[in-house]
């Protein structure tokens, strides 16, 4: 989805003075426990400055970008040392919204810019960009310093068929899979790109049926299986760079051997990332309600993960629940580690869940991180004017369709 406002002033108030305490936990340096326990009563002002869903929960007031543990089992994701280090920065562009694919051969994390957003400079006649960064590069300068570093990114130099990158999962085929969001005319569309020069695309489908999809949004591949699944909420118009929406927000399935494209689920206001358990049996797709471009937030609306079964049969989505609701933003991109926890980018930083729905942690960064990739080198966020890499041991599931 596109960038809503940067979260707001933290509430701090009436809790700076409530006891907060550790139970004894190691934790990392740098990151902070918070015991759900010594916050189930707060009090009348603590509700009145968080009352809106894009402000953070930060009851230590601790400076930002840290750590926070809401469970111990949260330490098992971390590791003994996990830190937070920008990686690159450039204030002023959004240049690190989404569309993440890493390529381990390479090395290369590959993404794209905010579209639609103010910081994207793009919109009916600006198109996006994609952009790369070289890991190793990072590695190298990371060991280096205890502190932040600024690696280049590059820009690739996209055929005009990609227009308005917003979601990507690959290597596909030794490709990267793209979404496109399309721009004014120009249709929304998956495309493969070639992760090396010259950076050749070849678009794979561009409409249902002859008519234009709205604005795609994020893909995943099924696990074990070629097939691409893909989210159409309709941020294009809602964000100023689409005409008005002509089908239903919804989630498809695409075969491209076959050429099928057909809706596998609906009934969401936005619907937006998606992902897949390593078995194939569960998928999740995140509903970014109260996320509404020109409309503005509306607080009653969706900020949630639902969780599905994937029917063997027909690979349609069934038995839809709540997985979990966001306390903060919306849950846009969403990804899984090896353990089985599920990460999404919301309104302060990257939330983690575990299997079961618990939120057990968050990368607090006080601002809306779209996305985030796990690499070789650890888990990259992508917070839109900065690229933060966070050293955990939790490792990411693959993506990789051979
Ligand atoms: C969070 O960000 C807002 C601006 O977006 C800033 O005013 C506030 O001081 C930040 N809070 C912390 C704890 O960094
Ligand atoms: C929160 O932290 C900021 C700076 O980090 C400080 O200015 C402010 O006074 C703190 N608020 C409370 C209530 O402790
Ligand atoms: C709530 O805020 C008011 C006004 O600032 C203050 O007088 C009162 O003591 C606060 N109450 C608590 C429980 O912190
Ligand atoms: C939220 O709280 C802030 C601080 O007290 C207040 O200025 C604002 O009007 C409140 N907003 C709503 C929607 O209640
Ligand atoms: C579109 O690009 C042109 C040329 O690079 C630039 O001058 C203009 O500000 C851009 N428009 C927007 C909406 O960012
Ligand atoms: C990444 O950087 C390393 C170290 O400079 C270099 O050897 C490698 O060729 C680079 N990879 C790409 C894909 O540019
Ligand atoms: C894209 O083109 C520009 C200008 O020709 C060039 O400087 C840049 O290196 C190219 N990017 C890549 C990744 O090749
Ligand atoms: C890029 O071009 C090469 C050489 O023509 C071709 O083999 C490959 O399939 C192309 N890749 C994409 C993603 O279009
Ligand atoms: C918020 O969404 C609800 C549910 O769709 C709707 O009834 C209500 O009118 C909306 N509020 C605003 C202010 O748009």
């Amino acid at each position: 989805m596109n960038a809503i406002a940067t979260a707001l002033p933290v509430l701090a108030i009436a809790l700076a003075a409530h006891a907060w305490s550790s139970p004894g936990l190691s934790v990392p340096p740098g990151a902070v426990y918070i015991d759900p326990l010594e916050y189930n009563v707060v009090g009348a002002n603590y509700t009145q400055w968080r009352n809106s869903s894009i402000e953070g929960f930060n009851p230590t007031n601790t400076t930002s970008p840290f750590i926070q543990i809401f469970d111990p089992s949260f330490l098992n994701v971390l590791g003994p040392s996990a830190t937070i280090r920008s990686i690159a920065s450039n204030p002023g562009f959004a240049f690190a919204h989404e569309a993440p694919v890493y390529v381990p051969d390479l090395n290369v994390l590959f993404f794209s810019s905010n579209d639609g957003g103010p910081l994207g400079y793009n919109g009916w006649y600006n198109n996006s960009v994609v952009s790369m960064i070289n890991m190793t590069e990072v590695d190298i300068a990371l060991a280096s310093t205890t502190g932040n570093v600024n690696i280049q990114v590059q820009t690739l130099n996209l055929s005009d068929t990609v227009q308005m990158v917003n979601g990507g999962t690959g290597p596909y085929k030794g490709n990267l899979l793209l979404v496109t969001s399309g721009r004014a005319l120009l249709p929304p569309s998956i495309v493969l790109v070639n992760p090396n020069p010259p950076y050749n695309a070849t678009v794979l489908l561009d409409n249902f049926y002859g008519r234009q999809f709205n604005s795609l949004n994020d893909v995943k591949v099924l696990p074990g299986t070629d097939i691409i699944f893909f989210t159409d909420p309709t941020y294009g118009w809602l964000n100023g760079f689409r005409p008005e929406p002509m089908l239903p927000s919804q989630v498809y399935r695409f075969d491209p051997s076959t050429g099928e494209v057909r809706v596998i689920a609906d009934q969401f206001v936005h619907p937006n990332g998606i992902a897949f358990t390593p078995d194939g049996r569960t998928a999740f797709v995140t509903d970014t309600g109260i996320s509404g471009g020109f409309l503005g937030t509306n607080q009653t609306l969706p900020a949630t993960i639902y969780q599905y079964d994937v029917d063997p049969a027909t690979q349609s989505f069934m038995n839809r629940r709540v997985f979990a609701y966001a306390d903060s933003g919306v849950p846009d991109g969403i990804q899984l580690d090896t353990l089985g926890n599920v990460y999404s980018g919301c309104g302060e930083g990257t939330h983690v869940w575990n299997s079961r729905g618990t939120l057990i942690g968050k990368f607090y960064l006080n601002s809306t991180t779209a996305e985030m990739m796990f690499t070789k080198s650890g888990l990259v966020i992508l917070d839109e004017e900065t690229l933060y890499l966070v050293n955990i041991q939790a490792q990411g599931i693959s993506l990789t369709t051979l």
